[in-house]
């Protein structure tokens, strides 16, 4: 995974919980990059998750409510840090939809060896988006704050729903709902 994104993580950690908590949790957890991350540089994915685990069991968190506040937390750094990426929305649902097919294309030209998930839109009305999200990573907790971050961006309110796909491996099904 992407430095940027774990150092998105640490700013969320020392925002939530103050400096010295960062300082201590990159002491105690045993990391290869001794917390030190580079933008573009990638960095194992057990990493993010052993940091993450760390803020989850010594702040007493659940880690799916966790990953969503970093969720939360990154959408608006994403979006101002890729500006010209996203300039033509002006409705969350379609830049929601348009991930796959538009945004995270352009996140690769960008980070060629990023670890990107698959969306696969179902449906969609005006106020209404059906869109399943697939990776090997599972971080539909983690897409659920984005989805949040993105709502909250346009200002706009409304209601996601989540649903574990028995029938297709590592799938969650996510049913979007502005509320007028
Ligand atoms: C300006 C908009 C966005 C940008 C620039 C962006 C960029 C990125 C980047 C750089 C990564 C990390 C890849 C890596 O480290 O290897 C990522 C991962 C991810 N993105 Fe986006 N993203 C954007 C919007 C969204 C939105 C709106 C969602 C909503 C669900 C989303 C869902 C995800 C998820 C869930 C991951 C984690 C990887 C995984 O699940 O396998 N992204 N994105």
């Amino acid at each position: 995974m992407k430095g940027f994104i774990f150092k998105s993580l640490l700013d969320f950690t020392e925002e939530s919980f103050g400096l010295a908590f960062v300082d201590e949790m990159i002491s105690e957890v045993e990391l290869d990059s001794e917390g030190v991350y580079v933008t573009f540089e990638s960095y194992p994915f057990a990493e993010l998750v052993a940091l993450a685990s760390y803020v989850s069991v010594q702040k007493q968190i659940p880690m799916e409510d966790l990953l969503e506040a970093f969720g939360l937390y990154i959408l608006p750094e994403l979006i101002s840090k890729h500006d010209y990426v996203i300039k033509d929305y002006t409705h969350p649902l379609d830049l929601i939809e348009g991930i796959e097919a538009h945004i995270h294309i352009e996140v690769r030209k960008l980070y060629d060896d990023a670890e990107l998930p698959t969306f696969n839109n179902i449906s969609r009305t005006e106020n209404r988006l059906e869109i399943e999200y697939t990776s090997q990573k599972e971080l539909s907790h983690f897409a659920i704050g984005l989805m949040k971050g993105t709502l909250k961006h346009f200002n706009t309110q409304g209601n996601i729903e989540m649903e574990k796909l028995t029938h297709k491996d590592k799938t969650t099904k996510f049913v979007i709902e502005l509320i007028n």
